[in-house]
């Protein structure tokens, strides 16, 4: 058995996942946020969990990574999806590999789109679709590789072969929704749901207007080397 915190920075309304197994207590956490590690540090500690590694869904443009520090204070290992091109990871995931935890196995999707280098996480009933699947919405894919017709085959081939009752754990959310689910997705989701077909999310994606991603320039550079911020 598995249990899940989801933790939220409102700076950035990033959400980081602490996921551990109920027997063993060993635990992953899924996109710390650098400026949350005591927090989350804390959190590990009072629950008297052993956290093994940090997971990463991508490498982010709008936060720093807390995966380094947490190396250094308490000697995790760095996992990145092996498309990510990331300096200094310990594991580099391949498409379809397992990950054990306790009696829990993890299974890592690589799902382009908002990035090339995204994965997904999926363990017993959830899923922590990065910024690849939002709640009601996706990822921009106009930087890092990004590419609208990439995200259209990650949502609906990989994502969405998931069973309707599967929880969804999204990367961000805007509008102060915690989780979904994949049926919810399915039915709702304005950008790639079942109503909308892939011609149609590309051209929508091309007639999106983004702004610049405001720490784009300062966390791109640190998250390709794990968020290492020293030279
Ligand atoms: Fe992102």
């Amino acid at each position: 058995m598995i249990t899940i915190k989801q933790l939220f920075d409102y700076d950035t309304w990033t959400y980081t996942y602490l996921l551990w197994d109920n027997k063993t207590l060993d635990a992953i956490i899924i996109d710390p946020v650098l400026e949350q590690v005591d927090r989350d540090l804390d959190v590990v500690e009072k629950l008297n969990l052993n956290l093994t590694h940090v997971f990463e869904t991508h490498v982010h443009a709008d936060h720093i990574t807390a995966a380094t520090i947490l190396k250094q204070k308490a000697n995790i290992k760095i996992c990145y999806g092996s498309k990510s091109k990331v300096k200094g990871a310990d594991i580099l995931f391949e498409d379809g590999e397992k990950f054990i935890l306790g009696d829990n196995e993890i299974v890592v999707h690589h799902t382009p789109g908002h990035t090339s280098g995204c994965v997904s996480y999926y363990v017993d009933g959830y899923v922590f679709t990065g910024d690849t699947l939002f709640i009601e919405g996706t990822g921009r894919t106009d930087f890092q590789g990004g590419s609208s017709s990439d995200t259209y085959e990650s949502v609906r081939r990989k994502i969405f072969s998931y069973p309707d009752n599967t929880v969804v754990y999204p990367g961000h959310n805007y509008n102060g929704f915690l989780h979904s689910t994949i049926g919810y997705e399915r039915k709702f989701n304005p950008n790639v749901g079942d109503h909308i077909n892939k011609e149609t999310f590309i051209k929508n994606e091309k007639l999106k207007n983004r702004p610049y991603p405001k720490r784009f320039d300062i966390a791109v550079p640190a998250n390709m080397k794990c968020g290492q911020i020293k030279k």
